[in-house]
């Protein structure tokens, strides 16, 4: 099955290339949208009818379009700061940075996702001339062994990595998050990883957050299935097994919230992240901070 998840993130990124001072361009967004959300980005194109359309987002999803748009930008400048010599996208979704970040011209690029939406994104970029040598790499990483996929499509351990994990790690059970912790601690040194997650504090006190109460009402709707998903990510927190020690200590400054009271995180987060962070995990030589 193709991602829904991921047209969503495509048409927020859609939304905000259409926009006056936008944070990232993404030509690219707008066409992987089925029909109907390329409509809506089409009529978007009318600041009047953005501004219903982000009122009626925010309302459904506090948080889900602002955090995707920030998030995008702050994993653009991580990847383009860190300049390794290979970028893997974890859940990469309709994920374009290959395309569209001069900085990645001459990295290897490798995409990890269900070969579903992959297949879909391949087809669609066919008439769009972007480079061909990005590497799709069919995983589900509930079952697959993430590590001797990337292997066999010729990723380099050796070789100094960015992994990028955005909008994934709620999806997830708590071995999958360990198994990705555990590729991205045992890579070359210099490597980083750079993830979003929800904190578990929206979970256990949603007032607290921005939205937090309308959020999980939505996943409760879902029969509680999503939110045993989405209490794997307190593994951010409590994880110490099996990533190194020195990606082990880095989680304990990665976990803190993102709340009202206590916003942390760089500006563009404290204005716009409500429900997700985003942390990178830099290894020593990589010479970042964020
Ligand atoms: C919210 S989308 C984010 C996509 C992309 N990272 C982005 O930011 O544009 C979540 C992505 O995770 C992928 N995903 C979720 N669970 C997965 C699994 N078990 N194995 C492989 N991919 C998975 C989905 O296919 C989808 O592309």
């Amino acid at each position: 099955m193709i991602s829904r998840t991921a047209a969503y993130v495509a048409l927020y990124r859609a939304l905000e290339t259409q926009t006056k001072q936008p944070l990232f361009v993404d030509p690219l967004a707008a066409g992987f949208l089925p029909a109907h959300l390329r409509l809506l980005a089409r009529a978007a194109r009318l600041r009047s009818v953005a501004a219903v359309l982000e009122r009626y987002a925010d309302a459904r999803a506090p948080g889900a379009r602002t955090s995707a748009i920030a998030r995008t930008r702050f994993i653009d400048d991580a990847v383009s700061r860190l300049a390794a010599e290979q970028l893997v996208i974890l859940g990469a979704g309709f994920d374009c940075r290959a395309h569209r970040l001069p900085s990645l011209a001459h990295a290897r690029v490798f995409e990890v996702d269900r070969r579903a939406t992959q297949d879909e994104k391949r087809r669609r970029l066919a008439s769009r001339g972007v480079r061909a040598d990005v590497r799709y790499v069919p995983v589900d990483f509930l079952v697959d062994d993430v590590r001797a996929r990337l292997v066999e499509a010729g990723w380099d351990e050796a070789a100094r990595t960015t992994f990028v994990w955005e909008g994934v790690s709620n999806y997830l059970s708590e071995p999958a998050v360990q198994q990705v912790l555990g590729l991205a601690g045992g890579a070359a040194a210099g490597s980083g990883i750079v993830f979003t997650y929800i904190h578990r504090g929206v979970l256990d006190q949603p007032a607290d957050f921005v939205g937090g109460p309308r959020i999980v009402a939505n996943v409760n709707m879902d029969g509680g299935n999503l939110l045993g998903r989405v209490r794997t990510l307190n593994v951010l927190g409590d994880t110490k097994s099996s990533l190194g020690p020195q990606l082990s200590s880095m989680l304990k400054t990665a976990t803190s919230p993102i709340n009202k009271t206590d916003p942390g995180g760089t500006s563009l987060m404290r204005n716009s992240f409500s429900l997700s962070g985003a942390r990178s995990l830099l290894g020593p030589a990589a010479g970042c901070e964020f």
